[in-house]
């Protein structure tokens, strides 16, 4: 350093270690824990676990977005991404709190992030999904006979958007009911083919109003 070179502050030489504003949370940090499936909720339960797996990665001021979490029964893959927790129950929402509480002791904040599988669900009759095209097989998806979808009728929208409401305040409910926290959020998965995604894709669709009427 030169004469009259002052030092930088830690956040002027990483901004990936500045503060950052996404209203209307306040993160001390912009590193955020990306939800990836893990495949070890047996049962659709997160396991005990499942709280170390989330406490390691919690920091002060950090963000932490949940393994995709299930909406229903039907919402589920077991075929292709087996053994993905739920938030459908109240036994779910149970085990969900004391990872949500090992999160916030230790000053993060957790985002659950709640999907549908569409076509890739196991569902007792016929996949569902805004298609009846099956997902075709490819390189990473060689190993498995996906079943032919059917898409959703119009009267059964409700239903779906209806399991997303209760999943999402399940959801509120393992977050927010003992925490000192105001404000709590759930995310939508709506890649890869998840139902969201493939209704986002579909232009006779009114996936805005899909998605204000989960909210
Ligand atoms: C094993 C694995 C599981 C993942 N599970 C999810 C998931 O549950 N939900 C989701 O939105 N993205 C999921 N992703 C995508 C990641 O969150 C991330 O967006 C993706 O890996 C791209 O980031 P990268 O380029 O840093 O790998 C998963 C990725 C991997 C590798």
């Amino acid at each position: 350093m030169g004469p009259g070179q002052e030092e930088e502050s830690p956040t002027e030489q990483m901004p990936l270690l500045s503060p950052y504003q996404m209203r209307p949370f306040r993160f001390s940090h912009r590193i955020v824990l990306a939800p990836m499936t893990r495949s070890r909720s047996y049962g659709n339960l997160p396991q005990q676990h499942v709280v170390e797996y989330y406490a390691q990665r919690a920091t002060e001021g950090g963000l932490l977005i949940a393994e995709a979490t299930g909406v229903s029964p039907d919402a589920q893959g077991m075929g292709l991404i087996p053994h993905t927790p739920g938030i459908w129950t109240k036994e779910q929402v149970q085990a969900w709190k004391p990872v949500v509480d090992a999160v916030h002791a230790r000053g993060a904040t957790f985002f659950c992030q709640i999907w549908h599988v569409g076509r890739a669900s196991d569902m007792e009759e016929q996949p569902v999904s805004s298609t009846d095209r099956p997902i075709e097989k490819n390189e990473e998806n060689y190993f498995i006979d996906f079943a032919t979808p059917r898409p959703l009728t119009v009267e059964e929208i409700p239903g779906v958007i209806n399991h997303f409401r209760i999943a999402a305040q399940n959801a509120l409910e393992a977050d927010c009911s003992e925490c000192a926290e105001e404000y709590c959020c759930v995310e939508c998965c709506s890649y890869q083919g998840k139902l969201h995604h493939l209704y986002i894709l579909c232009p006779s669709f009114d996936y805005a109003s899909f998605t204000l009427q989960i909210l």
